[in-house]
């Protein structure tokens, strides 16, 4: 197949199923690898896609300038969607973003614009935003897609990758999906529960991460979890949350390297994870995990077992082994929760980072 440009290479991710790391032996849990999309993540269908209703509705003309916050997905599909439609693009970044990432998208002439004071909660999310305002009042002629809030975020999860998921599973128990923007989880959830009536949606954030009301604290993973809840998080559409702690997604990449050959990122392992703890509460079930991206993205951080020392989590203080991970996986460490917790708190949140 002769493409017309890498941006028609998106899509049509593969979907593994997992052999060796499963609670009981029929136990059916499969993982949408993510990761194979051009710039290397889930990011490219939402950013594609918002550039082209943006498009569509005259918001981008040739040569127009993009400025986004990203924390560093997006900013590679951005860097990537630039270079080949030709518009300017202005990233908002922080001193969390991986240099892989950065470089990434230097390579494809994006430019970066390094945040470096964190909010008064030791995140940087609030403060890349309010410099996104910034920039943007400085240049008038300049777009943010504001994939927070932006419709064609789910959109394109809801026309293109849940199509996918639905040709390819007779039945599906659960999806399995990791927060941020809530875009994925819920433009999938929205699409699939007319495909599978009886479906179970599992939201996965970090323990730390605000976005359903818990207090804000730093943690490790990246691409997972924010300090407020944004326009685009459905709760609506979320039947149960597990909150993944950093030593229990760390330890589901690691064993799944090894043992079945998935390189995945820090969400995906935390979405595998939770899989994992599904199934053993609903055994035989079949289940589908989304992992965001690659773990190629963090080889030299998170896979690095000196990087990890250096930032806190010693490595042995993981699990290695499938057989002490699927122990972990039955008794996790913050259980998975019925409803999305406290949703007033949520409100305060939201008001918080307004504020
Ligand atoms: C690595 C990673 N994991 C998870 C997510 C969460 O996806 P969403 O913004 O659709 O909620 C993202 C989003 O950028 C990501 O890059």
């Amino acid at each position: 197949m002769i493409y017309e440009n890498v941006l028609e290479t998106l899509g049509d991710t593969p979907i593994v199923r997992l052999r060796k790391l499963l609670p009981e032996p029929q136990d059916r849990i499969c993982v949408k690898l993510e990761g194979t999309n051009p710039s290397g993540s889930i990011k490219d269908r939402a950013a594609l896609h918002m550039v082209e209703e943006a498009e569509r509705h005259g918001r981008l003309t040739p040569g127009s300038t993009l400025v986004e916050s990203t924390s560093g997905n997006l900013g590679k599909s951005l860097a990537l969607i630039g270079a080949v439609k030709g518009y300017r693009v202005i990233l908002v970044v922080d001193p969390k973003t991986p240099q892989s990432v950065l470089s990434y998208a230097t390579s494809f002439g994006a430019e970066l614009d390094m945040v470096d004071r964190p909010d008064g909660n030791g995140s940087y999310q609030v403060a890349r935003i309010r410099r996104v305002e910034e920039l943007l009042a400085q240049n008038p002629e300049a777009r943010s897609l504001d994939q927070y809030n932006n419709p064609d975020n789910p959109q394109a999860h809801a026309l293109h990758t849940a199509p996918e998921i639905a040709k390819d599973f007779d039945d599906l128990a659960a999806l399995v999906g990791t927060v941020s923007t809530g875009g994925h989880l819920s433009g999938l959830s929205s699409a699939l529960r007319e495909h599978f009536p009886s479906l179970h949606v599992r939201a996965v954030d970090a323990v730390g991460s605000a976005t359903f009301g818990h207090p804000f604290a730093p943690y490790m993973m990246r691409g997972i979890g924010l300090s407020w809840r944004p326009g685009n998080l459905r709760t609506d559409l979320i039947d149960s949350l597990h909150r993944v702690a950093d030593t229990e997604a760390l330890s589901t990449c690691r064993v799944l390297a090894r043992e079945e050959g998935l390189l995945l990122g820090e969400s995906g392992g935390a979405a595998v994870f939770a899989a994992l703890a599904y199934a053993t509460a609903h055994p035989g079930r079949p289940v589908l995990a989304i992992a965001p991206d690659t773990g190629a993205n963090y080889l030299y951080e998170s896979y690095d077992d000196a990087w990890l020392a250096e930032h806190g989590v010693p490595v042995d203080v993981l699990w290695h082994t499938s057989h002490d991970l699927l122990r972990h996986a039955r008794t996790p460490l913050y259980p998975p929760a019925a409803q999305p917790s406290d949703p007033q708190g949520t409100e305060r949140m939201i008001e918080g980072a307004r504020a």
